[in-house]
């Protein structure tokens, strides 16, 4: 690579900048739910705008404590952790729900409500800076056509009227997805978002949030429990093994001699081939 001059370089651009400052800054993470061990010790994670981070771990691991402590829900001992702006370990009051309102989540189970429309499904998403409304004719035609847009991005736009529930697994999914996005979140959680799908249906999940990552430069933090997924679709793989942070780094720089600890001793076999 040649070398630059530092005194006729360009000055970096905003969007250089803010890509480099990191959205969430976890640091020294302790947790433990009531007397028992702690199941994160001294976790750090640093996520930033348009990167999408593979949490791998086994079962137990600490992947699921480690998202619910971003939105303030897991029983911090000590460590700090910032999301946002929020200082999350010690919220004022009334600033969980902003919290929450800034991160999008999706979930393995898709946690739409089944016998309602997809449209009104997507846009419960907005409840969030709306408050508690009327679900039937409380929604402005605004967020409607915007509910819609978001559809159309995810690919159903066709099925808006259709009960959720109807939908192939797939499809939930991306229903979820379009409803996380109509928070406009600054960050989005996916736990096992692929766990319930078939190999070719996780692919394009997983495709379709690496877009979003890509395109509004929203973090996108998402465990996995497949290897070649994560393999397929992240820019960093964080691992945890007991609660502990045992892999980090850039993807393409991990091979599996790297990866090993993520799994190591474990009673059963990972078999990292079954569903990529
Ligand atoms: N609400 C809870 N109360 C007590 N222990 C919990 C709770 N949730 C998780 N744990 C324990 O914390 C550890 C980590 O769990 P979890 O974060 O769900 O891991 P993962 O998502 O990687 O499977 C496990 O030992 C689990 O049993
Ligand atoms: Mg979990």
């Amino acid at each position: 690579m040649p070398s630059v001059n530092p005194l006729t370089e360009p000055a970096p651009t905003t969007a250089e900048l803010r890509q480099n400052l990191p959205l969430v800054t976890v640091r020294d993470l302790r947790v433990a739910y009531g007397d028992g061990p702690l199941v994160l010790d001294g976790v750090d994670l640093d996520l930033h705008p348009g990167e999408v981070v593979a949490l791998l771990g086994s079962s137990g691991s600490g992947k699921s404590t480690l998202m619910r402590a971003l939105t303030g829900f897991a029983p911090v001992t000590s460590g700090s952790v910032r999301v946002a702006g929020h200082d999350v370990a010690n919220l004022q009051r009334g600033e969980l729900r902003d919290l929450r309102a800034d991160v999008g989540q999706v979930f393995q189970q898709f946690n739409l409500i089944g016998r309602m429309s997809v449209l009104t499904n997507v846009l419960t998403g907005a409840l969030h800076d709306a408050g508690p409304l009327n679900l039937v004719g409380g929604f402005s035609s605004a967020h409607r056509r915007r509910a819609l847009d978001l559809l159309d991005r995810v690919g159903i736009a066709h099925k808006a009227k259709d009960p959720a529930r109807s939908l192939s697994g797939g499809q939930q999914q991306r229903v979820a997805i379009a409803r996380a996005l109509m928070q406009q979140p600054k960050l989005i959680l996916a736990d096992e978002p692929v766990a319930s799908l078939d190999p070719r249906l996780s692919h394009t999940v997983l495709e379709l949030l690496q877009g979003i990552a890509r395109e509004d430069g929203i973090p996108v933090l998402v465990s996995l429990h497949v290897l070649p997924l994560a393999l397929a679709h992240s820019d960093r793989i964080v691992g945890l093994r007991h609660g502990e942070v045992v892999v980090s780094g850039r993807t393409a720089a991990l091979d599996a001699t790297a990866l090993a600890p993520i799994y190591a001793h474990d009673e059963e076999p990972r078999d990292v081939d079954d569903r990529a």
